[in-house]
């Protein structure tokens, strides 16, 4: 069976007045099959929009070849755009003097749906939480509300492809948690998802694999439990007024890796598993510390670690 997305050598450049072109995607492979769910991880300017936007086919490539459901994004792009959905974040591309289910009935008339399969409209407004709001103007949208609509927006032809690009920016962390609900319900319909985010956390939540990509080319695949376990395995605790005694304590329990006092008075406790995080907690609070955080580790960290990994398995 042909893959949902292929993607074989894509290289993609942006031509710089005055400057040589600039290099956004180089050699970039992927292939994801059919009912996958997979994130693309990266930085800022890593070539993820890029890459989306060659997919859905309002960008050519420069070089390599792309398909879709087996169907090439230069050659047969009618076919391509008919199996995919596309939503990219932000007010693009919704019409905010018109209504949610007003700009859903545009795009369904856009997908060639006549007025007897418009069900489809209100089965998606409830879908994506909007049916109370339906015929309230965009305008008037919260921004994790205009992202639900894009969502609704991306559905409308029933695609068996999609693509989010950073689909849960703006959403609040109640929308978020919905968003990925429904980003089950729409793998258990046997579609396939391509979507990039920076946060790791809901990529190892969400997807069957994990992709990075980094100055334009794509660095490693993951499955999402290495870069989950990753994740938590660093997480770190940050606080500032613990004495000295108590730090000691700290520096012996079980699954504490490193305790470092920062010049800022901060002191930072890296742990190897989330109860030792738990642990590491409550034993700061019990001392009457009250100043403590949280944190996990950076995309660039995990990404080095799971790099440096891989090239030790490599030289061993
Ligand atoms: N139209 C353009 N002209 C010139 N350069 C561009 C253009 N569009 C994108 N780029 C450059 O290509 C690189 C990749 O951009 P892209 O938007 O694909 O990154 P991204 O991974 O989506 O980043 P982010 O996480 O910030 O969304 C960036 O350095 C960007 O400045
Ligand atoms: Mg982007």
């Amino acid at each position: 069976m042909t893959a949902a997305i292929d993607i074989r050598g894509l290289g993609r450049t942006y031509a710089v007045k005055g400057k040589p072109d600039f290099v956004a995607l180089r050699g970039v492979d992927l292939t994801v099959p059919r009912g996958e769910v997979h994130a693309l991880l990266g930085p800022n300017g890593a070539g993820k929009t890029t890459l989306c936007r060659i997919l859905s086919t309002v960008l050519l490539p420069s070089s390599g070849t792309v398909t879709v459901l087996g169907h090439d994004v230069v050659t047969e792009a009618e076919r391509v755009k008919q199996c995919l959905g596309v939503v990219f974040g932000g007010d693009r591309g919704l019409y905010n003097r018109l209504t949610a289910r007003q700009n859903l009935n545009f795009w369904a008339a856009l997908h060639g749906l006549c007025r007897g399969e418009r069900g489809r409209v209100d089965a998606l407004l409830e879908r994506v939480g909007l049916a109370h709001r339906a015929d309230e103007r965009v305008q008037g949208f919260s921004r994790g509300m205009k992202q639900r609509l894009h969502l609704a927006r991306g559905l409308v032809s029933d695609p068996g492809v999609l693509i989010l690009d950073e689909p849960t920016v703006g959403m609040d962390p109640v929308a978020a948690r919905d968003f990925r609900e429904l980003v089950g319900e729409l793998r258990a319909d046997g579609r396939t998802i391509l979507m990039t985010t920076h946060d790791m956390a809901e990529a190892a939540e969400l997807s069957d694999r994990v992709s990075f990509i980094d100055d334009g080319a794509l660095a490693l695949t993951e499955s999402p439990d290495t870069v989950g376990r990753v994740v938590s395995s660093r997480e770190r605790v940050d606080a500032r007024g613990v004495p000295e005694q108590v730090r000691r304590r700290l520096a012996g329990l079980a699954g504490v890796a490193v305790v470092t006092q920062r010049e800022d008075g901060v002191l930072r406790i890296e742990t190897e598993h989330p109860e030792a995080t738990r642990e590491v907690m409550m034993t700061i609070v019990a001392a009457g510390v009250t100043d403590v955080s949280r944190s996990r580790p950076s995309l660039e960290e995990v990404y080095l670690h799971l790099i440096g990994r891989r090239g030790m398995a490599v030289g061993g």
